[in-house]
Order: C-alpha cells, then structure tokens, then sequence
C-alpha cells in the first residue's frame, strides 16, 4: 500500500517515524509524499502543548471529510503521544480514524494495517500511568527485567543500508520519564523511564557507523539521567558516551536533551576529554525563579543551575550552551520572568526556545494551579526574553568572526530564487552545522553535502554565522 506519513513532534518522535517507516517498508509497503493519493495516511503526533494537538485535529476533521465522500477505503492512524493521551476518544471523535497506535506499540503498525485493511478499527494503546515520584522505583531494575528485548528490538532492526547513505543519525539510549515536572505531559505519554543495555546502544551506533554514518545523537527526554545496572556493573552516562565515543570511525558524538539537576562533573570531564564529544549542551532551565522552578518540580534551584553553567564554562573548552524556556507558568510574576531573562544573559545561550505556559490534561500543574497568566501577557513575556535571547545570541555568534570552524555540510539552504544569484551545482548556498551546533552558512558546491570542511567565519547574526570556505581546501 502506499503510505504518507506526517511527522510532528520532537527528536523522539522523528526516530520513530524513521523506525516505522523502515518497518513499513520491510513489510512491503511504499512511502510517498502526496497525501491525497495515499492508501495509509498516518500522523505521528505530539502533545507536550496544545497547539501541537490542535494541528491534528485540523488535519483529521479535512481527512475524514474527504474520506466520508471520496476515499471511503483509504485507512488514516494517528501514532505517538497523541494516541496515548486520547486512546479511543479519537476514534470516538472522528468517525472515519481506523488506527490509533501508542508509541510503546508502534511495532505492531504493520500488523495493525493488515487489521484495518480488514475492515477493523484497532487501538493499541500502553500501560496508562499516574503521577510517581521520581524515587518511587529505581529505572535501572526496570531495565534489566524480561521485556528489555522488545523494548530495543525496533532500533535494532532498524535498516542501516539506505540506498542514500547518510552522515548522521539518532539512537535512543533511554526511553520515557519520571521527572513529572507539574507541567509536563511526557511522562504519561511516553511511560516509565528506562535505560538500554549498552551493548546493545554501542552494536547499533556501530552498524550505522560501518554503513557511512560519522555523526551521532544519543536521545533520551532527560539523556543524561542514563543509567543501567547488570549484577555489579553500573553504567552511568559518562561511562556510556565514553564507550560510544571509542566505536572507530565516529567522528562527532552528540545527545540531547539533558536535565540540569542529572549534569554532574564526570559528564563534563568526559566531554573535555573525548576529542570526538561535540561541545555542546542543551539543558533546559525553564525559569529562572527559585519559586517558579519549585512549583515546575524541577529539582534544582536557580544557584544550582548557575553553579551547573559555570562548572561546564570551566571544564570544557569553548561548550556551547542551549536553553529552553516556559513563560506565564501558573503564578509567574514580572519580579520572576526578570529572573529568566537575567538567567539568559548570565548563561550566554546560543539560543533558547520560548514557550507559552500550555495546561496539559491530567498534569499537576493543570489539576492544582490556576492559569492565572493571561494569554497577552503571556504573549509579551514570550517576545521579551526572545528578545533577550536575539541580544546574547548575536554577540555569542559574533565572538567566532576570525575563527575557522569545522562544520558538517547539511545541504543548499535556501530556495535557489532567494539566493540573489543564479545558484549552480557548483555555486550555491550551502547550510552546515559546527560541532557547537551552530548553524552556518557559506557558498560551494553541492557536492560537499554530508562532508566535513573548514569555514573562515566572517559574519553572525543572532541565528547564526556566515563564513567562506577556507581556500585550497577541496
Ligand atoms: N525532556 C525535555 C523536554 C521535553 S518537552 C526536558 O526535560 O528538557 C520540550 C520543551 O517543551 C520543554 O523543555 C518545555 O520548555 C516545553 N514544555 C513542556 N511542557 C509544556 C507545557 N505544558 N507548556 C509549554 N511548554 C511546555
Ligand atoms: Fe517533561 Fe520534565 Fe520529563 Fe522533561 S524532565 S520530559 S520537562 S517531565
Ligand atoms: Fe511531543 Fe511526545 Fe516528544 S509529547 S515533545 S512528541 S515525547
């Protein structure tokens, strides 16, 4: 059959759909672009705020019309965390949905096809969850119980051939969370957390590396929190990105996203030590309020992250620091969104992303606290530390005119008719990234996509660099 499939959400989400699209294809299915012209039309969704999910119902109110008049055998599905936190009131809802598939369950997508191809309607859901406390069950005995093969045999089956090889690629080192930070939604969707065997990360970090691939990303919702435990032997993160920055022939290792409150010094020393580690960090503060972080449940104090920022300043040369931010939570002041954009300057973030407070159903924060921030003002605190960030980005972007960086080539950037020049094969705008995972921008030919290449940076803006090509360099 031929399948489009739509991806919404994070990282997470993406490998996911990366896995079941070689799934798919294993099964004999084919995957195109066009939804109208679509058999299988999927959605692999997001829930973390509400305007993620909002997408979707737009998407499947158009779909199940079209259906109704003119497809009615065309199958649509909704995946991932939406499908988790909705289960069978989507099917309720929308009349014409045939699939709704939990992220847990997503290896069985084949099988499910096959089920409503039949006529069935399927809904495949995992263990629902309530709040528990991040001590309540230790993770690592989680992982070394009996279904820790299910749990990875999707990722290992992944298909490390494509006929378009590639330079880089995700592995997921952890899955779910226990954080419950009050606002969150992802450890309800996304489950239990629990870490993989490392034997089994390094087998698949090393089948991609043998079939091209020279840049990793380790992904876990808090990836630094990584932890497994077999008889005596614990694995802690460190000694994992260790271990994975030894596989020969990897030539940038990578990982997002880390908590502030699991970034401890043996992290850092191994990052400063291993040549291969990229030098950068996204770790998220949220606020930079004591009292608002308290009522997040984030764990950690403000000093704690200046403390954390300071500590990765000293210990590894030149890092690279990211941030997200979440404005208008349930009580923000204006004395408390101060604090976060003083928190953005004093850390020099690269850059952050700004969210507006969402309440999520069946949250903490969404059962306990008022929404007490009104949406305009929300929307102002938004473009002022927004606009804080464009200050510090630029200057941090500009403290690498000068320099010459290595960056990995991703591809012609922009559209060839806003180039303000006639881009040829071998003259056009190339996009790459440095391993501080700065965007960077420079003209050459479109053949160095997916190449390493130096670049004598010459411009920033608050997004990132502009360069030229260091010369006699092919
Ligand atoms: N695991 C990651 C974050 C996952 S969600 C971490 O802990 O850092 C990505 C980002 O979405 C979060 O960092 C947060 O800034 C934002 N976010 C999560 N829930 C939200 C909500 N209910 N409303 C607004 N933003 C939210
Ligand atoms: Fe959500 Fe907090 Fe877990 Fe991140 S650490 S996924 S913000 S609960
Ligand atoms: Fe969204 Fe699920 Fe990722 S809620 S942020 S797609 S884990």
């Amino acid at each position: 059959m031929k399948v489009y499939l739509e991806t919404m959400g994070c990282q997470m989400n993406r490998l996911d759909s990366e896995l079941v699209t070689d799934s798919l294809l294993a099964a004999g299915h084919e995957m195109i672009d066009n939804r109208p012209d679509a058999d299988v039309v999927l959605y692999n969704t997001c829930s973390v705020r509400q305007h993620a999910e909002e997408k979707v119902y737009s998407r499947l109110g158009g779909d199940t019309r079209r259906k109704a008049h003119h497809k009615p055998r065309q199958i649509l599905g909704v995946l991932g965390c939406m499908a988790q936190r909705e289960g069978a009131e989507l099917t309720n809802r929308f009349n014409g949905l045939n699939i709704v598939c939990a992220p847990g369950q997503l290896s069985r997508l084949p099988e499910l096809i096959a089920a409503a191809a039949e006529g069935n309607r399927v809904v495949a859901l995992d263990a629902s969850r309530i709040e528990a406390s991040r001590d309540a069950k230790s993770s690592s005995a989680d992982s070394a119980s009996a279904d820790e093969v299910a749990f990875d045999a999707m990722d290992l089956a992944r298909n490390y051939n494509h006929a378009s090889p590639r330079t880089q690629a995700y592995v997921r080192v952890m899955k779910g969370c226990d954080n419950f930070c009050t606002y969150c939604i992802v450890p309800f969707v996304r489950g239990p957390e629990r870490s993989r065997r490392p034997e089994r990360i390094l087998q698949e970090v090393s089948h991609l590396v043998e079939a091209g691939v020279s840049q990793v990303t380790l992904l876990g919702q808090t990836v630094n929190r990584y932890r497994f435990s077999d008889n005596a032997q614990t694995t802690r993160f460190s000694d994992l990105l260790a271990e994975v920055s030894d596989v020969p022939g990897l030539r940038r290792l990578r990982f997002v996203t880390s908590h502030p409150l699991d970034f401890t010094d043996d992290i850092l020393h191994v990052m400063a030590e291993r040549e291969n580690i990229c030098e950068y960090i996204h770790v998220p503060p949220q606020s930079g309020s004591d009292e608002v972080l308290r009522r997040m449940n984030r764990k950690y104090t403000r000093a704690q992250y200046d403390n954390l920022v300071d500590q990765a300043r000293e210990i590894v040369p030149g890092v690279v620091l990211a941030g997200d931010f979440i404005v208008g939570f349930p009580g923000e002041t204006e004395a408390d969104h101060e604090t976060s954009a003083e928190l953005i300057r004093r850390s020099g973030f690269k850059n952050s992303f700004v969210f507006k407070y969402s309440p999520r159903p069946g949250t903490a924060a969404a059962r306990t606290m008022l929404d007490d921030v009104p949406d305009e003002v929300k929307r102002r605190r938004n473009h002022e530390l927004l606009a804080v960030q464009n200050e510090v980005g630029l200057a941090h972007h500009q403290s690498y005119i000068g320099e010459t960086i290595e960056v990995l080539v991703e591809g012609p950037s922009v559209r060839a008719d806003r180039q303000g020049f006639e881009p040829t094969p071998e003259r056009t705008q190339l996009a790459s990234r440095s391993r501080g995972e700065h965007i960077v921008h420079f003209i050459g030919p479109e053949k160095l996509t997916g190449q390493y290449v130096n670049v004598h940076i010459t411009g920033a803006t608050a997004l990132g660099l502009q360069g030229d090509r260091q010369p006699g360099e092919e």
